[in-house]
């Protein structure tokens, strides 16, 4: 089968609003998006930039899907809807993926090299995702609506919300509350006074300090005076 063909099938069997191939073929935009980016990339590797970014920005215009050239994308990735997409150069994304509209695979700008993520096959990234970074999203992960995953995510986790948690595991609720430690929370108050002793302790130290270098200057200073006090000190213990 062609690889083209192959590809408009997958995504006509996935969205249950497509109602033939050939409507895939010439009306879907992310499958446009996705065959300019395979010349675009061809360009790439062959390092004629120009001309794989002039393809890249003539696809951007025609669906508002932006991938840079220089990302790596696996066979039948579905980009739904598209518009908003932006996937990063240092992307790679796996086999079997679906991407709705308004996703960005992005850098989070503190990164050289590798900036953008690694999906995994068959990954959801849900309308409005965000995922930064050069991490790893592992096989058949779910990234709900609107989600900032900053994060590696493992596979068949479910992550959502901001910044985005897991929420789902191999089909089973992560439930936060159960795995808080509800018996051993640790008393607020004990830990305030211990805080309080803790800086006591500190300021005894410094003062303890403080008055041993005192009284070495003052016994370089004014020797004479030292003497003196030390004088009256031995008169009134004799007195007692
Ligand atoms: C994440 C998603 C894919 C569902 O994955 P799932 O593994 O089946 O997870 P569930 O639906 O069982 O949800 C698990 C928990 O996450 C919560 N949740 C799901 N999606 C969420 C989201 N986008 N933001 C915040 N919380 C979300 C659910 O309320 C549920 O919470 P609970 O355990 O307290 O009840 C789905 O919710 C989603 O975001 N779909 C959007 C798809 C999309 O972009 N469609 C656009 C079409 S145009």
């Amino acid at each position: 089968m062609f690889k083209w063909y192959e590809e408009a099938k997958s995504i006509a069997e996935r969205d249950p609003a497509a109602r033939s191939v050939w409507q895939v073929f010439w009306q879907y935009p992310g499958y446009k998006a996705l065959r300019l980016h395979r010349r675009a990339h061809w360009f790439e590797k062959r390092g004629l930039h120009f001309i794989a970014r002039a393809i890249s920005q003539y696809a951007r215009h025609k669906t508002g899907i932006e991938i840079h050239p220089g990302a790596k994308i696996g066979k039948c990735l579905f980009i739904d809807h598209g518009m908003g997409v932006v996937i990063g150069e240092t992307a790679e994304i796996g086999d079997y993926c679906t991407i709705y509209h308004g996703v960005t695979l992005g850098g989070t700008g503190k990164d050289k090299g590798k900036r953008h993520p690694t999906v995994g096959n068959n990954v959801l990234i849900s309308a409005g995702a965000k995922i930064l970074g050069p991490m790893t999203i592992g096989d058949n992960a779910k990234i709900g609506a609107n989600a900032v995953v900053l994060k590696p995510v493992e596979s068949n986790t479910t992550v959502v919300g901001v910044p985005g948690r897991a929420v789902k595991r191999d089909g089973e609720r992560i439930r936060q509350s159960f795995e808080l430690d509800q018996i051993h929370v640790p008393d607020p108050v004990s830990q305030e006074f211990s805080k309080m002793r803790e800086e006591m302790d500190k300021l005894n130290r410094e003062l303890e300090e403080y008055q041993v270098l005192f009284e070495r200057m003052r016994e370089k200073l004014c020797p004479a005076l030292v003497d003196e006090i030390k004088k009256e000190e031995a008169a009134m213990k004799n007195e007692e």
